[in-house]
């Protein structure tokens, strides 16, 4: 096991009801002043947003809204909103919504406390971020896990880049995550949602790292947990068992902790980040088609690896006289399981005809070659490309 630093701060409030603390979380974290950031209405339609305003307000509370956050968020958006909340004189940014809302407070609170800075600079990795407000978050989708990642993606329409950025200040100070939120769902968003998640957990298990049984074995229980509940809940949308399990597994598997002392993979989100920037492919969709198509293209590099993953997360029986045959019957199920919660495969079922593979993967290696369990270079994020066509 490597060394490591592990800062997960968040002050996550799970159940029921749990909104309703919402004004009583944002004085704690210092807020008088809320700017509320949402998407393209789910909120407005399900009246959580007029609850939470109006809970905000009957505590005394300053509360100013901006809606209309697409899904895989926009810069220009994005920057508007920075503009609005400095007019308002924000001092607490609170997302109401899944990953795209959350991502889109996460850039608010970092130009708004650095207005001087336009905030692609902090993507682009010109300038570091140094100060920021605190971000509070009503989760409504389990997917991203963006409620306690150190994470934000956004893409600029303007040089059709989708990029990330980590640093330790997109910790959101709260999040308030009631699982009846997420009832509302369409099965294709739950499915997606449950797809991201077990990828958080795939990038990190994939690993260099031989000694760190604890966390593969943590690992394997969140995969686990996908694969038993993700079809429920389809079969349920409407339980709580079923969604408080995926809602938590969303988290965990993007807090950080699955990852610790060992190296983590990324390359399959690179790749996937990519068809998004390219035909706007929802997040989840993309990785459907990508993680089982990188797992053939790799898993020749670390056999041992690939046979533990398909014996342990997919009880595949071992067959030792061939540990090839039994590393690709869990990669065939992985894509089976993908399949069967109603998730494209491949980039035709996704309605992509594939013709602009060398421009994805020479955007994708632009800054150099990505993945940490395999390089891919160019050559190699085409042939994944095609594999997947
Ligand atoms: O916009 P509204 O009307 O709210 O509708 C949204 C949106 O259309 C809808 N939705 C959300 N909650 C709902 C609901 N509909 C009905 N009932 C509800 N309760 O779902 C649609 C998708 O929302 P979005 O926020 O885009 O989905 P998700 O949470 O999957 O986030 C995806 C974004 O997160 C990024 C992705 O790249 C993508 O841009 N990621 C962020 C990460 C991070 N910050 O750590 C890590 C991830 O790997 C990921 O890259
Ligand atoms: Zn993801």
């Amino acid at each position: 096991m490597q060394a490591f630093t592990h800062y997960t701060p968040t002050e996550i409030v799970f159940g029921k009801a749990s909104e309703d603390k919402v004004a009583e979380l944002a004085k704690k974290y210092h807020g008088s002043r809320v700017f509320v950031v949402y998407g393209g209405g789910s909120v407005v339609k399900s009246g959580l947003l007029e609850r939470v305003t109006g809970t905000l307000e009957a505590a005394g509370l300053k509360v100013e809204t901006i809606g209309g956050v697409k899904p895989n968020p926009r810069l220009d958006f994005a920057r508007e909103a920075v503009k609005k909340a400095i007019e308002f004189q924000a001092d607490l940014i609170l997302a109401v919504g899944g990953g795209s809302v959350i991502d889109t407070a996460k850039a608010v609170s970092h130009g708004a406390a650095n207005p001087d800075t336009d905030i692609w600079e902090f993507w682009s990795r010109k300038k570091k971020v140094e100060k920021t407000l605190p971000v509070g978050v009503i989760l409504t989708l389990a997917a991203a896990g963006s409620e306690t990642s150190d994470s934000a993606v956004l893409t600029n329409t303007e040089i059709q880049v989708k990029r990330g950025l980590s640093t330790d200040l997109n910790r959101p100070e709260f999040a308030i995550m009631n699982p009846e939120l997420t009832y509302s769902l369409p099965a294709y968003q739950t499915a997606a949602g449950g797809v991201d998640i077990f990828s958080h957990v795939a990038e990190r298990y994939f690993t260099l790292e031989p000694d760190c049984g604890f966390t593969d074995r943590l690992c394997e229980a969140t995969m686990k947990t996908v694969i038993g509940c993700l079809p429920e809940v389809l079969s349920h949308p409407q339980e709580y068992a079923g969604r408080a399990e995926i809602m938590w597994t969303g988290t965990i598997a993007h807090n950080g902790i699955l990852g610790v002392g060992r190296s983590e993979d990324w390359g399959s989100h690179m790749l996937g980040h990519e068809i998004t920037a390219f035909y706007g492919l929802t997040h989840g969709a993309t990785l459907s088609i990508i993680i089982p198509n990188w797992m053939e293209y790799v898993y020749k590099t670390d056999v041992t690896r690939f046979v533990k993953y398909a014996v342990n997360v997919w009880n595949v029986e071992n067959n030792m006289d061939h540990p090839e045959k039994t590393a690709l019957e869990g990669i065939r199920r992985t894509r089976d399981f993908f399949r069967s919660v109603g998730m494209p495969v491949t980039l035709e079922e996704a309605g992509i005809d594939g013709d602009r593979i060398e421009e994805m993967a020479e955007n994708c290696t632009k800054y150099g070659p990505v993945g940490g369990f395999v390089t891919l270079r160019k050559e190699d994020c085409m042939a994944i490309y095609e594999k997947s066509k």
